[in-house]
C-alpha cells in the first residue's frame, strides 16, 4: 500500500516572477484556496494521511497554511463569524500526519525527492508536483495506485501535449500492454521535435519504488543545470527496473506559468455556479461588444 507522499515545493517558480519574489507559486490561489490544496486534497482522497514536502528558505507559509492558527481561532469564535470559523478549521484538520524537510539550495527536482530519502525509508510512495492540477472525477493519484497494485514497480502519468508543446516535458517511449498502461522502454527530459520518441509527457505525478533513490543519488546534473528526475527514471530502467506509463483520466492544468494559472483559474471559476455568471456576463460585455 501507499501510505505517504512526498509534495516537492521547494522551487523557485521564476517564470511566475515577480510575484514569486514575496510569495510562493504553491499558495498562488486559484478562487479562494491555494493551489498546493488541490493537491493536497487529491492525496488524502487518494487513502493517503502522511505528506512530506520538500520546502525550501521563504517557502514555510506553505506548512503554516495546514498549520493550527489558535489566534484567529479565537478571533473568529469571539466575533461569531461561525461560517469562517469552518472554513478555517476545515483546512488545519486536512492533513494528519505532515512532515516537512528543507532542501537548501533548489537544485532541481530529482534532488528534491532525494531530500525525502529517510522519512519515507524501504516502502513505495508517491510524488506529486505542488504547481500541477488535476481534475478528474477519481483523484489521479487513486487512479494510479489502483494500476500499481495490478502490476507493482514505478509509475509515471504520463498526457498527450501537443507538439509545440513537447520540449517543455519529460517524454516516454514505450508499448502499450493495456488501454491507458504502456511499459517505458526510455524517457528522455524536454527532447527536441526531431529527438522526441512520442508526444507522451510526464505529469506531476509519480509512485516510485524507494529504489528510486539510489538513482537519484547517482545521476548528475544535466538539462538545464539541475538534477533531473527523469534521469534517475531512465537509470533504473537501463538497470531493468519496471516503469509503467499511464494515460489518467481527468484534465491537468500548470499553474506554474502565466498562461497555464489563467487557464485553471477560469476553469475553476466556471465550475463554480456565482462564478459562472460574472464570467458569462464578462464574455458578453467584452467578446460580443
Ligand atoms: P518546476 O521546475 O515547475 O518549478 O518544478 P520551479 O523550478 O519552481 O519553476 P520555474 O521553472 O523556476 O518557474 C516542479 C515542482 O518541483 C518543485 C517546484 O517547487 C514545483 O512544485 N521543485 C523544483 C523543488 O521542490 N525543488 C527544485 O529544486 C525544483
Amino acid at each position: 500500500m501507499i501510505r505517504k507522499a512526498v509534495l516537492p515545493v521547494a522551487g523557485l517558480g521564476t517564470r511566475m516572477l515577480p510575484v514569486t519574489k514575496v510569495v510562493p507559486k504553491e499558495l498562488l490561489n486559484i478562487i479562494d484556496r491555494p493551489t498546493i490544496e488541490y493537491v493536497v486534497d487529491e492525496v488524502i482522497a487518494s487513502g493517503i494521511d502522511t505528506l512530506i514536502f520538500i520546502i525550501s528558505q521563504g517557502k514555510e507559509k506553505i506548512l503554516e497554511y495546514f498549520n493550527l492558527d489558535l489566534g484567529l481561532r479565537t478571533f473568529l469564535k469571539e466575533r461569531k463569524k461561525l461560517d469562517l470559523l469552518k472554513k478555517v478549521e476545515e483546512v488545519e484538520n486536512k492533513v494528519k500526519n505532515l512532515i516537512s524537510v528543507i532542501q537548501k539550495i533548489p537544485e532541481g527536482l530529482g534532488q528534491a525527492v532525494l531530500m525525502a530519502e529517510k522519512v519515507v525509508g524501504n516502502e513505495p510512495f508517491a510524488v506529486l508536483l505542488g504547481d500541477d492540477l488535476v481534475d478528474a472525477k477519481e483523484p489521479c493519484l487513486k487512479q494510479m495506485i489502483h494500476f500499481h497494485l495490478k502490476y507493482g514497480g514505478n509509475i509515471v502519468a504520463v498526457e498527450e501535449v501537443p507538439l509545440e508543446d513537447i520540449s517543455k516535458y519529460g517524454i516516454i517511449e514505450g508499448e502499450k500492454i493495456e488501454e491507458r498502461i504502456i511499459k517505458v522502454k526510455n524517457v528522455v527530459e524536454k527532447p527536441s521535435l526531431e529527438e522526441a520518441p512520442s508526444n507522451l509527457a510526464i505529469i506531476g505525478r509519480y509512485i516510485f519504488q524507494p529504489v528510486i533513490f539510489e538513482y537519484l543519488k547517482r545521476i548528475k546534473k544535466s538539462v538545464g543545470g539541475e538534477y533531473q528526475l527523469t534521469d534517475a527514471i531512465q537509470l533504473m530502467i537501463e538497470e531493468g527496473h519496471e516503469v509503467y506509463a499511464y494515460l489518467f483520466e481527468g484534465k491537468r492544468f500548470d499553474t506554474g506559468n502565466k498562461k497555464g494559472f489563467f487557464r485553471t483559474v477560469l476553469h475553476y471559476a466556471q465550475k463554480d455556479e456565482e462564478l459562472k455568471e460574472i464570467l458569462q456576463e464578462f464574455c458578453q460585455l467584452n467578446v460580443f461588444s
